[in-house]
C-alpha cells in the first residue's frame, strides 16, 4: 500500500506542473481519480488491508489524498490564470481606471436640448449657429429694436468694452460688442446667408446682467426659431407650437397665446402651455415662450422682400423648458456640478 501510494503520489507530481488545458486536465484526474483511477483503487484496495494495519494505512491514504487534491487545485488555477491572460490579450494595467467607475453622462440641458432639437427636426427645422459675443447691430438693430429699448441698456446687458473708447484708435467709433442678450441675433445671420425658403432653429447661450436667484441666471440659454416662406401664417406658427408642446409635455398639454410685443415680430405673442402631466404644475397656465409672425421690418433689414415673404418665429428658455419636465426648483442646480443632482439624469 505504502508504495502504491508513493507511486501515485510521484505520478501526480510530476504530471500536473506540465498540464496546461482543460482537457488534459479532465483525462489526468480521471487517470488518479476517476472510477478506473490509481487512487480509488488503492481506496478499494484498503478492504484488504490486515486490521491492524489499517489505521496507519488510512492516514497514509488521507494524506496522500489531500497532496493530491492540492496538486489538482494548483493545476487548475494555473489553467484559468492562462485563459484570462489569453483573454485579457495583454497583461492587466492596474493604473487603468475601473471599468466599475461612473462613466459620466449628458447634462439634462443638453439631453434636454437634443430632445428639442429632435421634435423640430421632425418638423422640418435644421439647427443653425451665431456668436455669443455679437454686434449691436444683429442684437437690435436689425431685429428692429429702438435705441431707446431697455435691452440697450447697459443695466440689463453685458456690452464689451466700450468700442467708442476703445485704446486702439482703429477700433474707435465703430459698433459696441456685447454678449448676446437672446438667440434672435441668429434669425438676422442666418437670413444674410441664405435665401427664403429658411427654416432653423438655434439653440444657444444667452448672458443677462440678471441677479441670480432660483428663476434667473446671468447665464441662460434659448432656442430660437424662424421659419421663413411663401404664406406662413399664425396657423402655422400655431401648429408648430401645438406639435412642440404636445411631442414634450404629453398629447394632452394645451397651448394659448396672448397678445404681447416684441419688436421683430408684429404681431406678437407669449405663449402658454398647460399639460395634466406637470403634477403640481398642471391646473396653471405657464408662460415658457415668446413668437409671432415676422416683423416685415425685419425682412427689409435682411434684403428680403417683405411684399413676398412671410415667416414666424419664436424664442424660448431651455433652462424653464427643463425645469418644468423635470419638476427642478431651482435654476442654479443646472450650473453648480454637484453630482447628487447631474447623476440623477443618468
Ligand atoms: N428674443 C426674445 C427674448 O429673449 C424671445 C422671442 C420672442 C424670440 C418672440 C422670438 C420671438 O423669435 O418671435 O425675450
Amino acid at each position: 500500500m505504502q508504495h502504491q501510494l508513493a507511486a501515485i503520489l510521484a505520478d501526480a507530481s510530476t504530471g500536473a506542473p506540465v498540464i496546461a488545458t482543460r482537457p488534459e486536465f479532465e483525462t489526468f484526474k480521471a487517470r488518479i481519480v476517476g472510477p478506473n483511477g490509481t487512487l480509488t483503487a488503492a481506496m478499494k484496495g484498503m478492504a484488504t488491508v490486515p486490521k491492524e494495519d489499517k489505521p496507519a494505512a488510512g492516514k497514509l491514504l488521507n494524506q496522500t489524498k489531500g497532496e493530491i487534491e492540492k496538486l489538482f487545485a494548483a493545476a487548475l488555477a494555473r489553467i484559468e490564470q492562462n485563459e484570462n491572460a489569453a483573454r485579457l490579450g495583454a497583461p492587466i494595467d492596474p493604473t487603468l481606471p475601473s471599468p466599475d467607475d461612473f462613466a459620466g453622462s449628458l447634462h439634462p440641458l443638453t439631453q434636454v436640448r437634443e430632445e428639442i432639437v429632435s421634435v423640430f427636426h421632425k418638423l422640418g427645422f435644421t439647427v443653425a449657429d451665431g456668436p455669443e459675443i455679437e454686434s449691436e447691430w444683429y442684437c437690435f438693430d436689425a431685429l428692429n429694436t429702438p435705441a431707446n429699448h431697455p435691452a440697450r441698456d447697459m443695466q440689463d446687458t453685458l456690452f464689451m468694452p466700450d468700442a467708442t473708447r476703445c485704446a486702439d484708435a482703429s477700433k474707435r467709433g465703430t459698433e459696441a460688442y456685447l454678449l448676446r442678450s437672446h438667440t434672435s441675433s441668429v434669425q438676422i445671420r442666418t437670413m444674410l446667408k441664405q435665401q427664403p425658403p429658411v427654416r432653423i432653429i438655434a439653440p444657444g447661450r444667452c448672458f443677462r446682467r440678471d441677479t441670480v436667484d432660483a428663476t434667473h441666471s446671468a447665464n441662460f440659454h434659448q432656442i430660437e426659431g424662424l421659419w421663413v416662406d411663401k404664406h406662413v401664417t399664425l396657423r402655422d406658427l400655431k401648429s408648430v407650437l401645438d406639435a412642440f408642446v404636445r411631442e414634450m409635455f404629453g398629447a394632452d398639454a394645451k397651448i394659448r397665446l396672448r397678445p404681447s410685443f416684441f419688436p421683430f415680430t408684429e404681431p406678437s405673442f407669449e405663449m402658454d402651455l398647460k399639460s395634466p402631466d406637470l403634477g403640481r404644475l398642471s391646473d396653471r397656465w405657464l408662460e415658457i415662450m415668446g413668437c409671432g409672425l415676422v416683423d416685415p421690418k425685419v425682412f427689409e433689414n435682411v434684403g428680403y422682400d417683405p411684399e413676398q415673404w412671410t415667416g414666424l418665429a419664436f424664442g424660448l428658455g431651455l433652462e424653464r423648458i427643463a425645469m418644468l419636465l423635470h419638476g427642478i426648483d431651482d435654476i442654479r442646480h443646472f450650473y453648480t456640478n454637484d453630482l447628487r443632482f447631474l447623476r440623477q439624469f443618468a
